[in-house]
Protein backbone atom coordinates (compact mmCIF):
# COMPACT_ATOMS: atom_id res chain seq x y z
CA UNK A 1 0.00 0.00 0.00
CA UNK A 2 1.31 3.28 -1.18
CA UNK A 3 1.85 5.77 2.39
CA UNK A 4 -0.93 8.25 2.53
CA UNK A 5 -0.81 12.33 2.50
CA UNK A 6 -3.29 14.39 3.49
CA UNK A 7 -2.96 18.04 2.03
CA UNK A 8 -4.86 20.95 4.08
CA UNK A 9 -4.74 24.01 1.83
CA UNK A 10 -5.26 26.36 -0.53
CA UNK A 11 -5.87 26.06 -4.48
CA UNK A 12 -5.66 28.94 -6.51
CA UNK A 13 -5.50 29.41 -10.58
CA UNK A 14 -2.28 31.04 -11.40
CA UNK A 15 -2.51 34.06 -13.87
CA UNK A 16 1.24 34.16 -14.72
CA UNK A 17 2.75 37.04 -17.15
CA UNK A 18 6.42 36.55 -18.21
CA UNK A 19 8.24 39.96 -18.57
CA UNK A 20 11.62 41.32 -18.85
CA UNK A 21 11.92 41.91 -15.35
CA UNK A 22 9.46 42.78 -12.20
CA UNK A 23 7.60 45.81 -12.64
CA UNK A 24 8.69 48.85 -10.01
CA UNK A 25 5.49 50.45 -8.41
CA UNK A 26 3.54 52.90 -11.12
CA UNK A 27 5.12 51.11 -14.15
CA UNK A 28 3.38 49.24 -17.36
CA UNK A 29 5.63 47.03 -18.36
CA UNK A 30 5.41 44.73 -21.81
CA UNK A 31 5.37 41.17 -21.32
CA UNK A 32 6.52 37.95 -23.38
CA UNK A 33 3.12 35.46 -22.44
CA UNK A 34 0.82 34.90 -20.32
CA UNK A 35 -0.84 31.90 -19.26
CA UNK A 36 -3.46 30.64 -16.59
CA UNK A 37 -1.65 27.61 -15.22
CA UNK A 38 -3.17 25.27 -11.82
CA UNK A 39 -1.15 25.98 -8.72
CA UNK A 40 -1.93 27.18 -5.27
CA UNK A 41 0.60 26.05 -2.36
CA UNK A 42 -1.91 23.37 -1.12
CA UNK A 43 -2.37 21.80 -4.55
CA UNK A 44 0.90 22.17 -5.64
CA UNK A 45 2.00 19.82 -2.40
CA UNK A 46 -0.48 17.45 -3.12
CA UNK A 47 0.13 17.15 -6.99
CA UNK A 48 4.36 16.61 -5.80
CA UNK A 49 3.21 14.25 -3.41
CA UNK A 50 0.79 11.81 -5.88
CA UNK A 51 3.46 12.48 -9.01
CA UNK A 52 6.49 11.36 -6.48
CA UNK A 53 4.50 8.06 -4.94
CA UNK A 54 2.46 9.21 -2.26
CA UNK A 55 -1.80 8.32 -2.21
CA UNK A 56 -3.09 11.68 -1.44
CA UNK A 57 -6.30 13.27 -0.35
CA UNK A 58 -6.57 17.00 -0.62
CA UNK A 59 -9.02 19.04 2.14
CA UNK A 60 -9.66 22.76 0.71
CA UNK A 61 -12.59 24.87 -1.11
CA UNK A 62 -13.06 25.87 -4.64
CA UNK A 63 -15.40 28.83 -5.98
CA UNK A 64 -18.30 27.70 -7.95
CA UNK A 65 -16.84 29.07 -11.04
CA UNK A 66 -14.76 27.54 -14.35
CA UNK A 67 -11.96 28.01 -12.23
CA UNK A 68 -12.68 25.72 -9.23
CA UNK A 69 -13.69 23.11 -11.84
CA UNK A 70 -10.54 23.05 -13.67
CA UNK A 71 -8.84 23.20 -10.43
CA UNK A 72 -10.22 20.28 -8.67
CA UNK A 73 -9.98 18.32 -12.29
CA UNK A 74 -6.39 18.82 -12.23
CA UNK A 75 -6.14 17.09 -8.59
CA UNK A 76 -8.31 14.07 -9.92
CA UNK A 77 -6.17 14.04 -12.95
CA UNK A 78 -3.49 12.98 -10.27
CA UNK A 79 -5.82 10.17 -8.54
CA UNK A 80 -5.91 12.63 -5.81
CA UNK A 81 -9.14 12.19 -3.47
CA UNK A 82 -10.99 14.99 -3.66
CA UNK A 83 -13.75 14.12 -1.78
CA UNK A 84 -12.88 16.68 1.01
CA UNK A 85 -12.50 19.20 -1.87
CA UNK A 86 -15.87 21.76 -1.04
CA UNK A 87 -17.04 23.92 -3.73
CA UNK A 88 -18.21 26.77 -2.06
CA UNK A 89 -20.57 30.43 -3.25
CA UNK A 90 -17.43 32.23 -3.79
CA UNK A 91 -14.55 32.73 -6.68
CA UNK A 92 -12.04 30.25 -6.57
CA UNK A 93 -8.28 31.60 -5.26
CA UNK A 94 -6.32 33.14 -7.57
CA UNK A 95 -2.17 34.04 -7.88
CA UNK A 96 -1.00 37.09 -10.16
CA UNK A 97 2.35 35.66 -10.94
CA UNK A 98 5.47 37.85 -12.83
CA UNK A 99 8.01 35.63 -13.77
CA UNK A 100 11.39 37.84 -15.02
CA UNK A 101 13.86 36.76 -17.36
CA UNK A 102 16.25 36.03 -14.54
CA UNK A 103 13.64 33.91 -13.16
CA UNK A 104 12.71 35.66 -10.23
CA UNK A 105 8.87 36.07 -9.64
CA UNK A 106 6.57 37.96 -7.48
CA UNK A 107 3.03 36.81 -6.53
CA UNK A 108 -0.11 38.53 -5.35
CA UNK A 109 -2.99 35.57 -4.00
CA UNK A 110 -6.38 36.83 -3.79
CA UNK A 111 -7.99 33.83 -1.26
CA UNK A 112 -11.16 33.76 -2.28
CA UNK A 113 -12.98 30.24 -1.99
CA UNK A 114 -9.87 29.37 0.50
CA UNK A 115 -10.89 31.61 3.04
CA UNK A 116 -14.13 29.56 3.42
CA UNK A 117 -11.59 26.28 4.58
CA UNK A 118 -12.71 26.88 8.43
CA UNK A 119 -12.11 24.23 11.32
CA UNK A 120 -15.71 22.85 11.31
CA UNK A 121 -14.68 22.02 7.38
CA UNK A 122 -11.75 20.28 8.95
CA UNK A 123 -13.79 18.33 11.28
CA UNK A 124 -16.64 17.28 8.73
CA UNK A 125 -13.26 15.32 6.97
CA UNK A 126 -12.20 13.77 9.99
CA UNK A 127 -12.11 10.50 8.27
CA UNK A 128 -9.75 11.39 5.45
CA UNK A 129 -7.06 12.89 8.29
CA UNK A 130 -7.78 9.68 10.43
CA UNK A 131 -6.69 7.53 7.49
CA UNK A 132 -3.26 9.79 6.37
CA UNK A 133 0.52 8.70 7.77
CA UNK A 134 1.55 12.12 7.34
CA UNK A 135 -0.63 15.19 7.30
CA UNK A 136 0.52 19.07 5.57
CA UNK A 137 -0.43 22.13 6.06
CA UNK A 138 0.43 25.33 4.95
CA UNK A 139 -0.56 29.25 5.36
CA UNK A 140 -2.74 30.35 2.34
CA UNK A 141 -6.41 29.35 3.93
CA UNK A 142 -7.68 30.81 7.79
CA UNK A 143 -4.95 30.79 10.30
CA UNK A 144 -7.74 29.36 12.97
CA UNK A 145 -7.83 26.76 10.11
CA UNK A 146 -4.30 26.06 10.46
CA UNK A 147 -3.39 25.97 14.03
CA UNK A 148 -7.18 23.14 14.45
CA UNK A 149 -5.85 20.68 11.68
CA UNK A 150 -2.11 20.67 12.92
CA UNK A 151 -3.53 20.40 16.82
CA UNK A 152 -5.75 17.27 15.10
CA UNK A 153 -2.50 16.27 13.44
CA UNK A 154 -1.11 15.68 16.38
CA UNK A 155 -4.09 14.52 18.40
CA UNK A 156 -4.61 11.63 15.94
CA UNK A 157 -0.39 11.06 16.17
CA UNK A 158 0.22 11.57 12.29
CA UNK A 159 3.28 13.44 11.30
CA UNK A 160 2.31 16.73 11.19
CA UNK A 161 4.45 19.29 8.59
CA UNK A 162 4.02 22.99 8.89
CA UNK A 163 5.19 24.82 5.79
CA UNK A 164 5.05 28.66 6.93
CA UNK A 165 4.51 29.94 3.27
CA UNK A 166 3.47 32.38 2.53
CA UNK A 167 4.22 34.10 6.09
CA UNK A 168 4.49 37.98 7.43
CA UNK A 169 4.90 37.63 10.84
CA UNK A 170 5.28 35.12 13.71
CA UNK A 171 3.71 32.15 14.03
CA UNK A 172 1.26 31.36 17.34
CA UNK A 173 3.02 30.73 20.06
CA UNK A 174 0.56 27.53 20.56
CA UNK A 175 1.10 26.07 16.98
CA UNK A 176 4.57 24.89 17.79
CA UNK A 177 4.06 21.58 20.25
CA UNK A 178 1.59 20.40 17.05
CA UNK A 179 4.53 20.90 14.30
CA UNK A 180 6.83 17.51 13.83
CA UNK A 181 8.45 19.18 10.41
CA UNK A 182 8.64 22.79 10.44
CA UNK A 183 9.98 23.74 6.20
CA UNK A 184 10.34 27.44 6.05
CA UNK A 185 12.54 29.31 3.33
CA UNK A 186 14.68 31.62 4.33
CA UNK A 187 12.38 34.99 4.06
CA UNK A 188 9.84 33.07 6.04
CA UNK A 189 12.32 31.91 8.74
CA UNK A 190 12.94 35.68 9.03
CA UNK A 191 9.56 36.65 9.27
CA UNK A 192 8.99 33.79 11.96
CA UNK A 193 12.23 34.29 13.68
CA UNK A 194 12.61 38.39 13.86
CA UNK A 195 15.88 37.52 12.39
CA UNK A 196 18.34 38.18 9.42
CA UNK A 197 18.38 34.64 7.42
CA UNK A 198 20.63 34.74 4.46
CA UNK A 199 23.35 32.17 4.97
CA UNK A 200 24.21 28.90 6.35
CA UNK A 201 25.01 30.49 9.51
CA UNK A 202 22.10 32.56 10.11
CA UNK A 203 19.85 29.86 9.04
CA UNK A 204 21.54 28.07 11.94
CA UNK A 205 20.41 30.58 14.69
CA UNK A 206 16.92 31.01 12.66
CA UNK A 207 16.24 27.24 13.20
CA UNK A 208 18.09 27.02 16.34
CA UNK A 209 15.23 29.79 17.92
CA UNK A 210 12.31 27.49 15.92
CA UNK A 211 13.34 24.28 17.90
CA UNK A 212 13.99 26.47 21.26
CA UNK A 213 9.80 27.98 20.17
CA UNK A 214 8.76 23.95 19.96
CA UNK A 215 8.73 22.36 16.58
CA UNK A 216 10.26 18.80 16.36
CA UNK A 217 12.47 19.72 13.72
CA UNK A 218 13.57 22.16 11.15
CA UNK A 219 14.14 22.27 7.76
CA UNK A 220 15.23 25.97 5.80
CA UNK A 221 15.08 25.95 2.65
CA UNK A 222 17.91 27.92 1.05
CA UNK A 223 17.11 28.25 -2.93
CA UNK A 224 20.34 27.15 -4.79
CA UNK A 225 22.38 26.33 -1.46
CA UNK A 226 20.59 23.10 -0.69
CA UNK A 227 18.93 23.17 2.63
CA UNK A 228 19.19 23.49 6.65
CA UNK A 229 18.57 20.02 8.23
CA UNK A 230 18.41 20.73 12.63
CA UNK A 231 16.90 18.90 15.25
CA UNK A 232 17.87 18.82 19.03
CA UNK A 233 21.27 17.01 17.73
CA UNK A 234 22.43 19.25 15.91
CA UNK A 235 22.55 20.26 12.28
CA UNK A 236 23.14 19.21 8.94
CA UNK A 237 23.17 20.80 5.50
CA UNK A 238 22.24 19.46 1.96
CA UNK A 239 23.63 21.25 -1.10
CA UNK A 240 21.53 21.44 -3.92
CA UNK A 241 21.66 19.76 -7.28
CA UNK A 242 22.58 22.13 -10.15
CA UNK A 243 20.55 23.23 -12.30
CA UNK A 244 19.50 26.01 -15.20
CA UNK A 245 16.36 27.29 -13.34
CA UNK A 246 13.74 28.52 -15.96
CA UNK A 247 10.64 29.68 -13.12
CA UNK A 248 11.32 29.06 -9.42
CA UNK A 249 7.25 29.02 -8.88
CA UNK A 250 6.23 25.82 -6.92
CA UNK A 251 10.02 24.51 -6.15
CA UNK A 252 9.23 24.77 -2.38
CA UNK A 253 6.26 22.72 -2.84
CA UNK A 254 7.80 20.43 -4.88
CA UNK A 255 10.24 19.82 -2.25
CA UNK A 256 7.55 19.78 0.53
CA UNK A 257 5.21 17.07 -1.10
CA UNK A 258 8.52 15.19 -2.35
CA UNK A 259 9.67 15.11 1.45
CA UNK A 260 6.57 14.08 2.45
CA UNK A 261 6.41 11.66 -0.12
CA UNK A 262 9.45 10.06 1.19
CA UNK A 263 9.33 9.74 4.45
CA UNK A 264 5.54 8.23 4.69
CA UNK A 265 7.09 5.39 2.63
CA UNK A 266 9.82 4.63 5.27
CA UNK A 267 12.74 6.33 3.97
CA UNK A 268 15.07 8.38 6.20
CA UNK A 269 14.83 12.12 6.99
CA UNK A 270 18.23 12.13 5.10
CA UNK A 271 16.83 10.83 1.93
CA UNK A 272 13.56 12.26 2.23
CA UNK A 273 15.60 15.30 2.02
CA UNK A 274 18.25 14.59 -0.70
CA UNK A 275 14.73 13.43 -2.84
CA UNK A 276 12.48 16.35 -2.08
CA UNK A 277 15.89 18.64 -3.51
CA UNK A 278 16.31 16.82 -6.54
CA UNK A 279 12.51 16.72 -7.22
CA UNK A 280 12.76 20.32 -6.51
CA UNK A 281 15.55 21.24 -8.56
CA UNK A 282 13.62 19.32 -11.63
CA UNK A 283 10.85 21.78 -11.31
CA UNK A 284 12.57 24.74 -11.36
CA UNK A 285 14.02 23.97 -14.81
CA UNK A 286 10.20 24.24 -16.28
CA UNK A 287 7.89 26.67 -16.70
CA UNK A 288 4.61 27.25 -14.38
CA UNK A 289 3.35 25.40 -10.96
CA UNK A 290 1.76 21.99 -11.00
CA UNK A 291 2.97 21.41 -14.86
CA UNK A 292 6.36 21.96 -13.50
CA UNK A 293 6.14 19.25 -10.62
CA UNK A 294 8.28 16.23 -11.90
CA UNK A 295 7.03 12.21 -11.76
CA UNK A 296 9.18 9.64 -9.68
CA UNK A 297 10.64 8.22 -12.87
CA UNK A 298 11.73 12.32 -13.59
CA UNK A 299 13.48 11.83 -10.46
CA UNK A 300 15.05 8.42 -10.38
CA UNK A 301 16.06 9.49 -13.35
CA UNK A 302 18.35 12.19 -12.55
CA UNK A 303 21.79 11.65 -12.18
CA UNK A 304 23.62 10.75 -9.21
CA UNK A 305 25.75 13.52 -7.63
O1 LIG B 1 4.13 28.32 -4.21
C1 LIG B 1 3.65 28.69 -5.48
C2 LIG B 1 2.20 29.03 -5.39
O2 LIG B 1 2.05 30.18 -4.60
C3 LIG B 1 1.57 29.37 -6.71
O3 LIG B 1 1.07 28.25 -7.40
C4 LIG B 1 0.50 30.36 -6.31
O4 LIG B 1 -0.79 29.88 -6.44
C5 LIG B 1 0.81 30.75 -4.87
O5 LIG B 1 -0.08 30.21 -4.02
Amino acid sequence: MPAKVVVIGSLNMDLVTRAPRLPRGGETLIGHTFATVSGGKGANQAVAAARLGAQVSMVGCVGSDAYGHELRDALLAEQIDCQAVSTVEDSSGVALIVVDDQSQNAIVIVAGANGALTPAVIDQFDAVLQAADVIICQLEVPDATVGHALKRGRALGKTVILNPAPASRPLPADWYANIDYLIPNESEASALTGLSVDSLASAEVAASQLLTAGAGKVIITLGAQGSLFADGQGFQHFPAPKVQAVDTTAAGDTFVGGFAAALASGRSEAEAIGFGQVAAALSVTRAGAQPSIPTLSDVQAFPAP
